[in-house]
């Protein structure tokens, strides 16, 4: 069967792959520690699953409005108005299965054929991917080690040309675990103002912050009407596999998101949603719980890769991954995480998965328990020496 030539610009997210290939060793018998995917090894609350379940009791099994039920919709907004400080309301508020149809969805319905769309890289893959897919020019905003992962500014504005249609930002980021500082968001906002730029901020991980408060871009001045913002459940209350998640956008843009949502997954399952409408407005005790337990696995993996020779990793300040350097020990990334994955059984993710400026590194995501860890430390502490 012939491809339709697109799909030679279309990338994909390495994390599944590599799950699928640590799967296929266990079902050959293989002990695998798994450090590639990111979502939170914790079951999803129970006073959710409970709504979840009554939901489907009491009928919510239809299908529904393509941008959502409107009273969860209404919820997520009043979460948004308390967060980010911006006047929303539901109407300006799209849910989808996950948050990744945003992505897709957003970049389609407003990115033609060369508009030029800055992105971060490292960043999460499927922002260059479905740049390509549609025709846009990826312009890299490289994050690198020795500004802490956060945006090179001046290289931004050598960046910015007419071209300039869109900035993604993600903070915290995946896979560097770092946050853009205030400064560099409130330059990011000027920037965007003064040149008629669109902001696709990616706020999934904001929970996820240890110290200091969350700051979204779309709370400096004038950014509402340019911003929309992609969050959802799957990552704070261990839901990744309930796919829910939303953006909130200006009410011009809804219509034509809904309808991109209308002709491919019609809706988002009605039940998930009330859910997702327990999650935000019940208890966040179990939340805050795994953001703690996080901050503890952080120090551990942090202070363990960096005894092993060759590796140096930063302490993130944000979401669940570390991304150490491992150019040190002399190994090809891609090799090192194949070697690591066939021949000591932990998982991880090569940093050119993430765009080309992540080579030299490897993601580890400390969404594992604290023993897990420990055994992966010492197995990697293994392969290295084994190697050098
Ligand atoms: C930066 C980033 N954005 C979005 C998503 C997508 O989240 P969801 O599972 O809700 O689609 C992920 C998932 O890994 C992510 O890392």
């Amino acid at each position: 069967m012939k491809l339709a030539s697109r799909m030679d610009r279309l990338g994909t997210e390495t994390a599944f792959e590599v799950l699928a290939k640590a799967k296929k060793l266990e079902a050959e018998g293989k002990e695998i520690i798994h450090l590639e995917i990111g979502e939170p090894d914790f079951d999803t609350p129970s006073n959710i699953v409970e709504a979840g379940r009554s939901a489907l009791s009491n009928g919510y099994t239809h299908y529904g409005p393509s941008p959502g039920l409107m009273e969860v919709r209404e919820t997520i907004a009043q979460e948004v108005r308390e967060t980010r400080g911006i006047d929303v309301s539901g109407e300006n508020v799209v849910i989808t299965p996950g948050a990744k149809p945003i992505m897709f969805f957003v970049i389609m319905a407003l990115i033609d054929a060369g508009d030029e769309v800055l992105y971060p890289n490292p960043g999460f893959p499927i922002y260059e991917s479905m740049i390509n897919f549609v025709g846009g020019v990826p312009v890299p905003m490289e994050l690198s080690m020795d500004l802490n992962f956060d945006i090179d500014l001046d290289k931004v504005v050598e960046s910015i040309t007419p071209k300039t249609k869109m900035i993604i930002v993600n903070s915290p980021n995946n896979p560097c675990g770092s946050i853009v500082s205030q400064s560099a968001l409130k330059k990011l906002s000027e920037l965007a103002s003064e040149n008629n730029i669109i902001v696709l901020s990616d706020e999934i991980y904001r929970r996820f912050l240890y110290g200091g408060d969350f700051q979204s871009i779309s709370s400096f001045n004038g950014m509402t009407d340019r911003t929309i913002i992609l969050d959802g459940l799957s990552k704070t209350y261990a839901m990744t596999g309930w796919r829910i998640g939303y953006g909130v956008m200006p009410i011009g843009l809804v219509e034509s998101i809904s309808k991109l949502s209308t002709n491919s997954v019609s809706c988002t399952a009605s039940f998930t949603q009330i859910a997702a409408a327990e999650a935000i407005t019940g208890s966040q005790e179990r939340a805050l719980e795994i953001v703690e337990e996080f901050d503890r696995r952080r120090h551990i993996i942090v202070n363990g890769l960096n005894s092993i020779n060759g590796i140096n990793c930063p302490m993130p300040d944000g979401a669940f991954y570390v991304f150490p350097s491992i150019k040190d020990t002399g190994m090809d990334s891609r090799v090192f995480a194949d070697k690591l994955l066939q021949d000591f059984g932990v998982a991880s993710l090569a940093g050119e998965s993430f765009g080309e400026f992540g080579k030299g590194h490897l993601r580890f995501s400390f969404a594992n328990s604290v023993e897990n860890i420990e055994k992966a430390l010492e197995k990697i502490n293994q392969f290295v020496q084994s190697s050098s």
